[in-house]
């Protein structure tokens, strides 16, 4: 496993307990979504991937050995972790956009010129080149987001841990983001973690979905087994993607004989619709 958590808890300095006795594993290649409401964990949880914050109880292993928290060992590990934080003001610290990405791979020890390609580069996809002189105190909260995001693409990581990555972006913006992880994921076995509370994302990114309540997970799956299991989704506070909903409502309200594993996404709703249309008539042509 690349990373195992075992009875992770976590409770801050006030009492609070954030995360109560997590246990959860995931493997190189996956993406996985965590899903849950303010408060959950979520973030809480993620900054233990990268030992920002250290288990008050229970542990967790990274490719089987125990994370350690010295200095040289945490630097080891954030090589290979990249990370995103919620807030893109708690990332970005250099005078302009350029230097603020070229941190992380001169940091690297990369040679000056290679660094400045991996940092063209890693502009250009998270469409910000023209920023690159900017100071990042002056870019929109959107734009902050995609710089944090170019920022760990340029150190090349292994694993990409995103809190929240595309909220506040536009569509446009979101789904060039989707794509471009997706395709790193496929490309180069890129594992992906994100916390998000995008439910109709979900579907297009994740192979594994993970729901928190009040620092408990309650429950680990496929997105489709998941959501449509609508009573539990009903109590722990989310909601379905919307095309789930209305086949929710068709099954429901009209008595449609949809599918028990509902439909996520438009690609699969056109395909039950078409199911659907065929059972109603056999003869048309659809
Ligand atoms: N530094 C802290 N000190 C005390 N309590 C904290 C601290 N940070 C978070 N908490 C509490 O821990 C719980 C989990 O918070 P966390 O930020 O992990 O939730 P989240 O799922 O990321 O929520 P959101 O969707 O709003 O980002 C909340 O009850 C929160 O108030
Ligand atoms: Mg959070």
């Amino acid at each position: 496993m690349l990373f195992k958590l075992e009875n992770l808890s976590h409770r801050y300095s006030d009492g609070t307990l954030a995360l109560d006795n997590v246990n959860l594993d995931f493997a190189k290649g996956e993406r996985i979504a965590l899903l849950g409401t303010n408060g959950s964990g979520k973030t809480t949880l993620l900054n233990h991937l990268n030992g920002i914050l250290q288990p008050t109880s229970g542990r967790i292993l990274f490719e089987d050995q125990p994370l350690k928290y010295d200095a040289k060992s945490l630097l080891n590990l954030r090589k290979r972790v990249g990370f995103i934080f919620q807030d893109p003001n708690d990332q970005l610290f250099a005078p302009t956009v350029e230097q603020d990405v070229a941190f992380g791979p001169l940091n690297l020890g990369q040679p000056a010129d290679q660094a400045k390609k991996a940092v063209e580069e890693a502009l250009k996809v998270v469409g910000m080149a023209e920023y690159a002189e900017k100071p990042p105190h002056f870019l929109s909260y959107g734009q902050k987001k995609r710089v944090a995001l170019a920022g760990v693409l340029a150190m090349q990581p292994e694993v990409i841990v995103m809190d929240e990555p595309t909220s506040n972006l536009d569509p446009r913006g979101t789904s060039d983001i989707l794509h471009l992880l997706l395709h790193l994921n496929k490309e180069f076995g890129l594992t992906l973690l994100l916390a998000t509370h995008d439910v109709d994302m979900v579907p297009l990114f994740a192979n594994k979905l993970c729901i928190l309540n009040k620092g408990k997970l309650v429950t680990t799956g496929s997105p489709v087994e998941l959501f449509s299991n609508t009573n539990l989704i009903r109590e722990v506070n989310l909601r379905s993607p919307r095309i789930t909903h209305l086949f929710e409502v068709l099954k429901k309200e009209n008595n449609l004989s949809v599918n028990p594993q509902l439909p996520l996404t438009i690609s699969e709703a056109r395909k039950e619709i078409l199911r659907l249309l065929y059972l109603e008539n056999p003869f048309e042509n659809y």
